[in-house]
C-alpha cells in the first residue's frame, strides 16, 4: 500500500477493523437474540479437536446443549445438532433440504451443477444388482483377482490394505456397473479419473477454498473425459448383440434419453459417477477397517471363522474356502453384520448436512430459514448415556435401547415385556432405530446399505476362509482430525501379514 496517499490511512483503518471483527467474529461469540442458538467459539472448538478430535461435539453438546452454531472460515455458519435429544425432531422435519445442502457444499465440483436429485435412479441401480444373480460372483472373482496380486499371492505382506481395499471395491463397482474390467486400459483410466472428483478429498484442501474457480475447473475437465470414455463405452456396448447382465451404462442410458434429457450422456455420467462416489469411499475403509480389526484381534477372528463354519458347514477342503454364499447364508451372518455396523459406528465422524426450507425450532432456540444444518452423528454415536461407559471401545456384541421415530422405546415388534430391553445394532429394519444412524436416519438414509451389507460379507467371508490375518507391525490406522465425513481414512500406511490356511 502506498501511505504517501490521502486514502492510504483511512483505508488501513477500514481494512485492520474489517480484520478485526471478522477475526472477533470467528473466534468468540457474536450479540445473540434472545432464541438464538448458542455460539461455539472457534478458539473453544479448535481447543477441543485438539484435545480428543473424536468426541469434539460430544463436548460441545454438554457445554452448549443439544443446538449451538459455528462460523468456519471459508465455509461460513452452520448450526450443529447434537446427540440423542435432538435427532427424532432433527429427522421428523420435513424442511431438512438434503440435495440443497449438497449443491451448497459441492455443486459445481459434481458433474452437472443442474442436475435433480439423482437418488431414486441410484437407488433403482441397487435394487436391480440386488436382485442381479450375477453380482455375488462378480464380488467374488474380484476378491480372487486381489489374492493373486503381490503380497495376498500364497499369503505374504500387504503393504497398504486400504489401497487394496480401494482398489477392490473399484473394480467390483466398475466390473458391476459397465461391465469394465479394472485391469484394462479403459478400467484403469476411469479409476484415475474417479479418484481425481474425490470430493471428500478436495473439500478437505485448503486450495481448493481459496482457488475454488480454478479446483472447479479442473474437476469439470476430469468430467469432460470421463463423458468421452462412457460414450464410447456406450456405442461398443449398444451395438453389441448379446448384451451382458451387468451393463447398467447402457440400461441408465437408455432410460434418460427415453425421458427426454437434453444431454442423455451428461446426465448418464452424473448418475454413473454419483453411483462410484456413494459406492466407493465407505464402502472401501470400512471394508479395510474390518480386515484390520480382524487381524488385530485373534479373539474376534476365531469367533468369525467358527460363524462361516457353522454357515457354511456343507462345504469342505477348498470348496469350502472358494464357497459364494447364498443370500441366505450371508443373512446367517448375524457377527460378521454386528462387527461391520459396530465398526461404523466408531469410525464414521460423519456430520450429515442439511438446508433449512422453514425455519426450526428446538430447546428455546430459533434456526432461520435457509441456514445450513448438520447432525453429527459421533454425537450420538460415542454418547455414553446411550452406548455406555465403554462408548468409545469396539465391541461388536454391545446392545443399545431401540428408539422409534417418534421417541418411543423398545422394537415395534417386541412383545411387551420386552419391549424395553436393548438389542443389538443390527436388529430392526435398517434406518429404523433412531439410536444407530450408521446407515443415516430420516428421509436421505443411505441406499446402497444392503448392498454395502452384501458386498463386504462376501468379500471378508472369502478373505477370512483363505488367510490367517496379522496386523503386520502391531500399526494401527492413525485418523485426520479435520475428516467429517465418510468413514476415516487413515493418515498412515496399515500392512498386513497373511498365512495361507491349509485344506
Ligand atoms: C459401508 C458403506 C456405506 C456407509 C457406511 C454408508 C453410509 C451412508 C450414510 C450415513 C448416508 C446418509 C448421509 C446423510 O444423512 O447425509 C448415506 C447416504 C447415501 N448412500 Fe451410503 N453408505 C455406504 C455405502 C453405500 C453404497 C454401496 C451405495 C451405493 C450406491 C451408497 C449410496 C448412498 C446414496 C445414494 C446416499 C444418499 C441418499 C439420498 O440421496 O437420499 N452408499 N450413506
Amino acid at each position: 500500500m502506498d501511505f504517501s496517499s490521502p486514502t492510504a490511512i483511512p483505508a488501513a483503518v477500514a481494512a485492520g477493523a474489517i480484520a478485526f471483527f471478522f477475526l472477533w467474529g470467528l473466534l468468540f461469540a457474536s450479540p445473540k437474540g434472545k432464541r438464538d442458538p448458542p455460539n461455539v467459539s472457534l478458539v473453544h472448538f479448535v481447543r477441543l479437536l485438539l484435545r480428543d478430535h473424536r468426541t469434539v461435539f460430544i463436548e460441545i453438546n454438554k457445554h452448549y446443549g443439544p443446538v449451538a452454531v459455528i462460523k468456519i472460515p471459508l465455509l461460513g455458519k452452520i448450526y450443529l445438532m447434537l446427540g440423542s435429544q435432538v435427532v427424532n425432531a432433527f429427522h421428523r422435519t420435513k424442511a431438512l433440504n438434503f440435495m440443497k445442502a449438497v449443491s451448497k457444499l459441492t455443486g459445481h465440483f459434481t458433474p452437472d451443477p443442474q442436475a435433480p436429485s439423482g437418488t431414486p435412479e441410484i437407488a433403482m441401480i441397487v435394487n436391480r444388482m440386488l436382485a442381479d444373480p450375477f453380482v455375488p460372483s462378480h464380488i467374488a472373482d474380484e476378491v480372487k483377482t486381489m489374492t493373486q496380486r503381490d503380497g495376498w499371492a500364497k499369503g505374504g505382506e500387504v503393504v497398504d490394505v486400504f489401497s487394496d481395499c480401494y482398489d477392490l471395491v473399484m473394480a467390483i463397482n466398475l466390473r458391476c456397473l459397465c461391465d469394465v474390467a479394472a485391469q484394462s486400459k479403459t478400467g484403469m483410466e476411469l479409476k484415475a479419473l474417479v479418484m481425481k472428483t474425490d470430493i471428500e478429498r478436495l473439500m478437505q484442501q485448503l486450495g481448493t477454498h481459496l482457488n475454488r474457480a480454478k479446483a472447479v475447473r479442473e474437476v469439470q475437465d476430469v468430467y469432460k473425459r470421463m463423458k468421452a470414455i462412457l460414450q464410447e463405452l456406450y456405442d461398443e456396448k449398444s451395438a453389441a448383440t448379446t448384451k451382458s447382465s451387468n451393463d447398467y451404462l447402457v440400461w441408465i442410458f437408455d432410460r434418460v434419453a427415453a425421458q427426454g434429457v437434453d444431454d442423455p450422456m451428461q446426465r448418464t455420467l452424473f448418475l454413473l459417477w454419483g453411483f462410484l462416489f456413494a459406492a466407493q469411499l465407505n464402502t472401501y475403509a470400512n471394508l479395510a477397517w474390518l480386515l484390520v480389526r480382524i487381524a488385530h484381534d485373534p479373539k474376534l477372528a476365531a469367533r468369525l471363522m467358527d460363524e462361516q463354519r457353522d454357515v457354511l458347514a456343507q462345504y469342505k477342503g477348498t470348496d469350502f474356502r472358494d464357497a459364494i454364499p447364498t443370500v441366505d447364508e450371508l443373512n446367517r451372518m448375524s457377527l460378521l453384520e454386528r462387527v461391520m455396523f459396530e465398526n461404523i459406528r466408531l469410525t464414521a465422524p460423519g456430520v450429515a448436512f442439511r438446508v433449512l426450507d422453514e425455519d426450526f425450532s428446538f430447546n428455546d432456540c430459533d434456526i432461520p430459514a435457509g441456514s445450513m444444518v448438520g447432525y453429527s452423528h459421533p454425537s450420538l454415536h460415542l454418547d455414553e448415556s446411550i452406548y455406555g461407559a465403554n462408548a468409545k471401545e469396539f465391541d461388536p456384541d454391545r446392545k443399545v435401547q431401540f428408539m422409534q421415530l417418534d421417541g418411543k422405546i423398545g422394537l415395534p415388534s417386541a412383545g411387551a415385556d420386552t419391549a424395553k430391553e436393548p438389542v443389538h445394532m443390527t436388529e430392526g429394519s435398517l434406518h429404523t432405530n433412531y439410536n444407530v444412524a450408521v446407515f443415516g436416519l430420516g428421509r436421505h438414509p443411505c441406499v446402497g446399505a444392503k448392498f454395502a451389507i452384501m458386498e463386504t460379507k462376501i468379500a471378508i467371508s472369502l478373505i477370512i476362509r483363505r488367510y490367517n490375518l496379522l496386523l503386520k507391525d502391531d500399526v494401527f490406522p492413525k485418523v485426520s482430525m479435520t475428516q467429517f465425513q465418510g468413514i476415516y481414512r487413515p493418515t498412515n500406511k496399515v500392512g498386513l501379514c497373511l498365512k495361507e490356511r491349509v485344506y
